[in-house]
């Protein structure tokens, strides 16, 4: 049990952090070591992804990651935690009904430790039935990894006028339905900016541009440690960092005083 004085950052405080234009830190944790590193260096979120089943497990997507690997990163990661905030994604195939979304989501929340679920895409229905039983959503729009065999590779999504109105228009409906976060994943810059300033509730980019209420990143991209190649939208911030802890000191930091992403990352 944490018995620490330092209480966890709650969903207020998050949007509070929007209302006075603090930008927000966000990066990915797995396990419990980063996940003490990433909550001393001060990162506002923690993102508990299914991005872990190519980082951790070495699959080429996400899709064979299960509940179970989920509970369990998510338990690693919360109890090394003291003040990070913490999101658990909904793996692929484990909210196909309100029902089976909620059943899961409480797992992730009373086994894992999570505070708030993501799910993707736009499946209101599902998030307006998970906000009724209590349980924090955060949408994902643009870019789907659990959609890739659909998708066909990972691009840029919202390219032209009638894509970008639909992804506008679904992040208009998430928080409509009670979504108290979103990630825009891989979306023109000029796009995000438009959603970000529509909606009150904090709007969390990787390759959406600066204009985003907070950035986040896949943990081993900002490290440079992944097993394939970097995405465009990420940085190597252990480049110009003398160890671990001052490359992910470097990213909060650019991304709390908004220098990352700079155009080279965006879209
Ligand atoms: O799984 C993950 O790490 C994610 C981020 C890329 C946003 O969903």
């Amino acid at each position: 049990m944490n018995h620490s004085t330092v209480k966890p950052l709650s969903v207020t405080d998050l949007s509070s952090m929007k209302q006075r234009g603090e930008k927000i830190s966000c990066l990915t944790a797995y396990d419990a070591s980063f996940s003490a590193l990433i909550d001393h260096v001060g990162i506002d979120i923690m993102l508990v992804g299914d991005s872990l089943g190519m980082t951790i497990q070495g699959h080429d997507t996400t899709l064979p990651v299960t509940i179970t690997d989920m509970i369990y990163h998510t338990q690693c990661v919360s109890r090394a935690r003291k003040r990070t905030f913490i999101i658990a994604d909904l793996p692929f195939m484990s909210y196909p009904t309100p029902i089976a979304a909620a059943e899961n989501a409480a797992k992730l929340i009373q086994l894992g430790g999570a505070q708030m679920i993501k799910l993707e895409g736009a499946k209101s229905n599902i998030v307006s039935f998970l906000v009724e039983q209590g349980i924090p959503v955060c949408g994902h729009l643009g870019l789907l990894p659990q959609h890739i065999n659909q998708l066909g590779n990972y691009t840029v999504q919202g390219k032209n006028t009638v894509e970008a109105e639909k992804i506008l228009a679904d992040a208009y409906q998430l928080e409509q339905s009670g979504a108290a976060l979103l990630v825009l994943e891989c979306i023109p810059a000029q796009l995000a900016k438009a959603i970000s300033m529509k909606l009150s509730i904090p709007v969390i980019g990787i390759g959406a541009g600066i204009d985003c209420d907070g950035q986040v990143l896949v943990l081993q991209d900002v490290l440079n440690i992944g097993i394939t190649k970097r995405p465009r939208f990420s940085k190597d911030f252990m480049r110009q960092a003398e160890n671990i802890e001052s490359a992910i000191s470097a990213y909060h930091q650019a991304v709390k005083q908004a220098q990352f992403p700079t155009n080279d990352h965006s879209f």
